[in-house]
């Protein structure tokens, strides 16, 4: 059987993550939809192949809230000898309410930042010089606040914006820190901020929801715009690099974006990688 390299899309059962997979599928690539919910997610699978006249598109467990089954999944791919072009880190949640994840995260940090950084860690033995790692970001990294012990949230001190923001400046963090790593083995590493969008990751659970669906959501991205960022960036081969062979991280829209001096000289920055072994157990690789 043809091996192809595999494209996978994490959360491809969400809004964003099933125009990744629908247009991945479109043009032909090898894709992967690595969701949490089974069930849920194949009567997803099967109207992505009608919609796409397609006859192969897999679709595999993985729970971001679990390093088991990252393991699993990484350890499935291994078994398999699979290469990996395009790994789409779409998945994220942001919880309403405080919940720890199966190893004793709180929730929206454990799948957003923790989950998604040992995916990607457990994946790069597959990956090779062409390779691309798609990290989802949101304006909301803006209001992030990370430093020593920042993963220790409990009930108390739960706020639902405050944590999601903080996962996406570790994610954003873990980015740059991952791209300044893997530059000269060729993978590219790129956040793409899909800006507004109209899915369910923006409902609050409130009683105001179907106002704002009534005169919020009409105004927002839909989902097919907002995917287009990580779209493009995973497969337009010719983004990667500027005029000043500079990589480009950052991207919104069609477009590649100045992360802030703040981010980039943020002081936290260089304990990701300490961090990473710590809760994890697992390493960043070696700088070369
Ligand atoms: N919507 C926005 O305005 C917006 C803005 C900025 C950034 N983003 C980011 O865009 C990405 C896609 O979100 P979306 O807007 O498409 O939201 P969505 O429709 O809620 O999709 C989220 C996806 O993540 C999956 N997921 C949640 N927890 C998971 C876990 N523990 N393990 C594996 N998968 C898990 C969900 O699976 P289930 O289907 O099983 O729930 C779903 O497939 C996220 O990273 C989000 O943070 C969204």
């Amino acid at each position: 059987m043809e091996n192809r390299p595999l494209y996978i899309v994490t959360g491809a059962s969400g809004g964003m993550g099933q125009v990744l997979t629908t247009e991945l599928l479109r043009r032909g690539y090898r894709t992967v939809m690595a969701c949490r919910d089974l069930k849920k997610s194949e009567p997803i699978r099967q109207r992505i192949l009608q919609r796409c006249s397609a006859t192969e598109l897999e679709l595999l467990p993985l729970d971001l809230a679990s390093l088991d089954s990252i393991r699993q999944f990484s350890e499935l791919l291994k078994q398999r000898d699979e290469t990996i072009s395009v790994l789409i880190n779409n998945a994220g949640s942001m919880n309403d309410s405080f919940r720890l994840s199966q190893d004793g995260f709180e929730m929206t940090t454990a799948v957003n930042y923790i989950g998604t950084a040992a995916l990607t860690l457990s994946l790069l033995p597959l990956m090779h010089s062409g390779s691309r790692i798609i990290n989802t970001l949101s304006c909301t990294h803006r209001i992030g606040q990370v430093g020593p012990g920042w993963t220790k949230v409990d009930r108390e001190h739960f706020a639902r914006f405050k944590c999601y923001g903080n996962s996406k400046l570790a994610l954003l963090l873990f980015s740059l820190e991952l791209e300044r790593t893997l530059r000269n083995r060729g993978i590219e590493v790129f956040a793409a901020d899909p800006g507004v969008v109209d899915t369910g990751m923006i409902t609050m659970h409130r009683w105001f929801d179907p106002i704002t669906d009534l005169l919020f959501r009409p105004l927002i991205k839909s989902p097919e715009k907002g995917a287009a960022t990580a779209l493009k960036l995973a497969t337009d081969e010719t983004i990667a690099k500027d005029e000043t062979n500079t990589p480009n991280l950052y991207w919104m829209g069609e477009k590649p974006k100045k992360i802030s001096e703040h981010v980039l000289t943020h002081p936290y920055r260089a304990e990701i990688r300490n961090e990473l072994f710590r809760l994890t157990g697992l390493q960043m690789p070696p700088e070369q």
